[in-house]
């Protein structure tokens, strides 16, 4: 099964663009391109996989376009926002406080001042966070529902850099040996109504997050016991996101129906009454509702190796240059015209970036077909966690961003400007 935007379908928003001016050859090297229509297809198994009342936000670190996320706002998901910029673009964007959801291990005692007048909800990452919280309450009245962020120490996936639930994590307050401060903590504030975990972002198998779930919910009836005397019960847990989506066309990723069935199962076991599902999707929801077309500026052949260089590397696809082995995509060769070109006389090519570093290098030994100067190369499945970790290195500018549902095109966010970059650096 494919789970990238078919080829052909990409050929024909390719030649669209072109014909209606879209997208200019010459300036337009690199070009993002994000499917709205993949995007209410995702929130709607999402949204058909968990109970009615449960609140979905889409992680904004993973997609921070505001047209995406006006997109994500109009399909009823709320936001999880990790930094004062995140939550300031979600407010711009019009989302209602009480689909925020604030998360980050460094909130300053602004920001958390700022989020409790504005009444938003906010996972404390610590005992000390939330200390600081009990202090700015002594001045303000806010409604913000209070969450902690708890590490349930289930272990590692198989990507050692996203993962957060091991033995150590920079985040939350590890469960093994800190169970009776938490507990402390839910009885000296009675405002502090949930527990908030996320085990990590694509490699952590489902049955790693499904055990981090039962945890947090075992700590749950542990906290609730705890707190009866003073007449009350935790009122929601926010499970993260993490679950993983596949970036080979014939790998099946976990199902998101049997994911959430194996949540409402396992919720229905602990009897909770009516607490409420938190969601944090990044990577479920965008990773594979976009792609990335970058032009082959020059096409390089020495006796020991093909390679091509694109106008999309490190700057674009961090992980993927840093870290390679962990992180993958598939690609395509576009002609000119925009039309896939398949061979079978292929050969191997590493695909590198225009940065000036040595592992500015995409992908290593790709088959492709004959790539030639001027052809286009599509990154597949790119919606998530690549231009939202753009780096200016080289002031290249930021790409055009295409936006499209059905045979809409539409340009939702322009290159960036040289002025802008200038202006950036004074
Ligand atoms: C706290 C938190 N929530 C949600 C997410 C989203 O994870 P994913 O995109 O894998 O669903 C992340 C990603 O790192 C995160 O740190």
């Amino acid at each position: 099964m494919d789970h990238f935007i078919n080829p052909d379908r990409i050929t024909e928003t390719f030649a669209y663009c072109l014909k209606s001016g879209l997208i200019k050859p010459d300036d337009d090297t690199s070009i993002v391109f994000y499917d709205f229509d993949q995007l209410k297809q995702k929130t709607k198994l999402l949204k058909q996989a968990f109970p009615e009342n449960t609140l979905h936000t889409s992680a904004v670190k993973a997609n921070p376009l505001i047209k995406v996320l006006e997109k994500v706002k109009d399909f009823n998901l709320g936001a999880e926002v990790a930094s004062e910029g995140e939550l300031r673009l979600v407010i711009k964007t019009g989302f209602s406080n009480d689909n925020i959801v604030f998360d980050s291990p460094a909130k300053t005692f602004q920001e958390l001042e700022f989020a409790l007048r504005n009444n938003i909800r906010i996972n404390s990452d610590s005992f000390m966070e939330l200390d600081r919280i009990s202090k700015i309450k002594e001045t303000l009245s806010s409604n913000s529902k209070i969450g902690l962020r708890i590490n349930p120490q289930v272990g590692y996936g198989s990507i050692e850099a996203t993962s957060v639930a091991g033995e150590y994590s920079k985040f939350g307050i590890p469960l093994k040996n800190h169970l009776n401060e938490i507990l402390d903590y839910f009885l000296k504030y009675n405002w502090l109504s949930g527990i908030h975990m996320h085990i990590g972002s694509q490699g952590c198998n489902a049955d790693l997050l499904i055990n981090g779930f039962e945890l947090g919910l075992k700590l749950i009836k542990e906290i609730n016991q705890s707190i009866k005397n003073q007449d009350r019960k935790l009122e929601f847990i926010d499970i993260g996101g993490g679950l993983p989506v596949s970036y080979h066309h014939n790998l099946t990723p976990p199902d998101i129906k049997d994911y959430g069935n194996r949540i409402k199962n396992m919720f229905g076991l602990y009897e909770l009454g009516n607490m409420q599902l938190i969601t944090e999707f990044g990577r479920f929801l965008h990773a594979n509702s976009g792609f990335i077309l970058s032009k082959v500026e020059y096409a390089k052949h020495y006796n020991e190796s093909n390679t091509i260089i694109i106008h999309s590397g490190a700057d674009i696809l961090l992980r993927e240059c840093l870290n390679p082995g962990n992180w993958f995509h598939e690609f395509s060769v576009l002609n000119k015209e925009g039309k896939v070109k398949k061979s079978i006389n292929t050969k191997k090519y590493h695909i590198a970036g225009p940065l000036c570093f040595a592992n500015d290098i995409v992908a290593r030994n790709v088959e492709l077909p004959q790539v030639d100067e001027g052809d286009y190369i599509v990154i597949h499945d790119t919606g998530a966690y690549t231009f939202g970790m753009w780096s200016k290195y080289l002031s290249r500018p930021f790409p055009k961003v295409i936006g499209f549902d059905n045979s809409n095109y539409k340009i939702i966010r322009n290159r960036e400007s040289f002025d802008e970059i200038i202006k950036f650096w004074t």
